[in-house]
């Protein structure tokens, strides 16, 4: 085997946490062990970066770790990272470990921070872990099955006792930003309607006036999905469909519920395979780069390059649920 081109590396996890993480955590430990570098893992992603929180870790600590929800490690969000003096403070603390090297796993906000450490001369990496599934790069992050399918098993009680006492639900699932999550549940659920941030809709003409028409027609109980981002939320959207039609609304907003449990396979899969190739590209000499998935194929690239691209919604997906469910 040919000498590493890096020593210690410090893997951490930020952002929202993503089951599945662990899996990513354990591959990396693992990986790094058999190409013959050490692994450090840090504590509340950047926040422990900047205040040298860390802990060792060993082949036996990341034993039993990949069907464990939520990250071993601890995430956060920090602002202190964002300015010079936090980076500064994060860069004596890598001095300090002796860490050369940075696996970071989380979504765009974790790439950004490792794009800024760039230039120090240390090494890194981003794994994408997220259940919004939003990074550009990557067809799949980390979390997302395992969030798509937590949610629809909440989603498959609420239509039982929806369709018992003839109701409309209205369902909150994740996605400040994004409605990937909405629009493979909705589907998967044979919603009525999915409303997304990405698109604007008018209530009225594409929500109401075909509950109503669907109403005529017979049915009796509605499914509504809306993601987190979409103004005013469940609540809004019911307290609108309740006033126009009179039809019995009720909000369920899922909440944090769909980031935790035990990780499905294939996010325990997608997960050991993309933290094996963080520590491959490593040891090979590679840096600035993000692991993602190409289809089923697994790629890298330029932060920068992974950091401008974007990602479109399932629009075909959006109107293959229309047609299924006489909305449109
Ligand atoms: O990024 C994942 C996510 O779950 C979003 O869907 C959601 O808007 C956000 O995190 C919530 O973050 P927090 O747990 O910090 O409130």
């Amino acid at each position: 085997m040919m000498e590493p081109a890096v020593r210690r590396i410090g893997v951490f996890t930020s952002g929202g946490d993503a089951p599945g993480m662990n899996a990513a955590i354990r591959a990396v430990v693992r990986a790094s062990l058999h190409f013959g570098v050490e692994c450090i893992g840090i504590r509340r992603g950047y926040f422990g970066l900047i205040s040298g929180d860390f802990t060792k870790l060993d082949f036996e600590s990341v034993s039993d770790i990949s069907r464990r929800g939520g990250t071993i490690l601890h995430s956060a969000r920090s602002l202190e990272f964002i300015e010079e003096e936090g980076r500064m403070k994060a860069l004596a603390t890598c001095k300090l470990l002796g860490i050369d090297a940075l696996v970071g796993i989380g979504g765009d906000g974790t790439f950004m921070g490792l794009l800024s450490l760039v230039e120090s001369g240390i090494s890194v990496i981003g794994i994408p872990g997220t259940i919004d599934n939003d990074i550009a790069c990557s067809t799949y992050t980390i979390g997302y099955d395992t969030a798509c399918n937590t949610a629809l098993e909440s989603i498959d009680r609420l239509r039982d006792t929806m369709k018992s006492h003839e109701r409309c639900s209205v369902v909150e699932v994740m996605g400040h930003r994004a409605g990937h999550l909405a629009v493979s549940v909705g589907i998967a659920c044979g919603a009525t309607v999915v409303l997304v941030p990405e698109r604007q809709v008018d209530l009225d003409h594409d929500v109401i006036e075909p509950i109503r028409r669907t109403r005529l027609g017979g049915r009796t109980h509605f499914m509504v999905i809306v993601a987190e981002g979409v103004p005013g939320g469940a609540y809004g959207v019911a307290e609108q469909i309740r006033n126009a039609t009179a039809l019995d609304t009720r909000v369920t907003v899922l909440g944090h519920v769909q980031r935790g449990g035990s990780p499905t396979s294939r996010d325990r899969m997608v997960a050991t395979y993309m933290g094996h190739e963080a520590v491959r590209l490593l040891v090979e000499g590679k840096s600035c780069r993000v692991v993602a998935l190409n289809g089923e194929t697994l790629v890298d690239y330029d932060i920068t390059e992974a950091l401008s691209m974007h990602k479109e919604l399932d629009y075909r997906g959006l109107s293959v649920l229309n047609h299924l469910t006489g909305m449109k």
